[in-house]
């Protein structure tokens, strides 16, 4: 289903550390992305990196207890401001890595590398990070947009096909709100097909992305409302 030659794109990551060269550098991730995804990302990363693999799984990842626990490891590592955060993983890691990395010391670099589809399309896009309170989600974050992001299908292949479906459905609002209705059937068949080549996975999420990327363009910090084009789904009183 993938060719060997996929991993060339996670070589960005490894020009953005040779040529910043950060005083320390983490990779933080969950136990499913440490046990599918580190694997092919360890061979890039120099000898001193730390790997941060939280407790937990899922949307409970996304809390004050967790970003306080990555602020004080980073702490006491001696992360300065010339140190870098890697985010490995889906939504929920690339949304808490973000959040931490853009608060920690006012901000220091970070580089999101999605493994779920959603992620791919759409929560490692656009620059907005944050975490759960009290039940509200997103209650609390920022925008800041990452140094880099690497986007590999080659990730797509260990992810349940539950999570697929979940980051179809963002693909499909994508192409309805930018009104690529004619390609949605053919786009969701590809990202849906066990044999789709790694360039075909490729190129259905970077429309996607390029989607995202032009109405984020017009409004970063949702200030003219062109970002609320995005909200295509009827409001369920949380933001994204
Ligand atoms: N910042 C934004 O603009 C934005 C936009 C949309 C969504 N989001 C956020 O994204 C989050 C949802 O993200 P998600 O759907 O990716 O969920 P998730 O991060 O919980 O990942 C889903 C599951 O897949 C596992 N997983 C991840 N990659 C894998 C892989 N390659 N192989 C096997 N398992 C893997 C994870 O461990 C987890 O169990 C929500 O918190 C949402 O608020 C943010």
């Amino acid at each position: 289903m993938f060719p060997e030659d996929l991993d060339l794109q996670l070589h960005d990551v490894l020009h953005w550390i040779d040529a910043t060269r950060p005083t320390r550098l983490a990779v933080v991730m969950d136990r499913n992305t440490e046990k599918h995804c580190l694997p092919l990302l360890t061979p890039l990363l120099p000898p001193h990196t730390e790997f941060l693999c939280m407790s937990v799984v899922g949307e409970s990842v996304k809390s004050i207890e967790h970003a306080l626990a990555l602020w004080t490891q980073l702490d006491h590592a001696g992360f300065d401001r010339n140190s870098a955060l890697i985010g490995l993983g889906g939504g929920t890691i690339t949304d808490l890595t973000a959040f931490v990395a853009s608060t920690y010391l006012r901000g220091i670099p970070f580089w999101l590398i999605p493994t779920t589809l959603l992620g791919m399309v759409d929560a490692a896009i656009g620059g907005k990070t944050g975490i759960n309170l009290s039940g509200g989600k997103n209650r609390v974050g920022t925008f800041q947009t990452p140094t880099g992001i690497s986007i590999n299908p080659h990730f797509l292949k260990s992810l349940p096909h539950r999570q697929m479906a979940a980051g179809c459905a963002e693909h499909a609002k994508h192409l309805l709100i930018s009104g690529s209705n004619d390609g949605l059937e053919e786009a969701l068949n590809t990202l849906l097909n066990q044999e789709a080549s790694a360039e075909e996975l490729g190129n259905a999420i970077l429309h996607s992305v390029g989607i995202k990327a032009h109405y984020v363009s017009e409004d970063l910090t949702e200030q003219n409302g062109i970002r609320k084009n995005l909200e295509f789904w009827p409001h369920r009183g949380s933001r994204a």
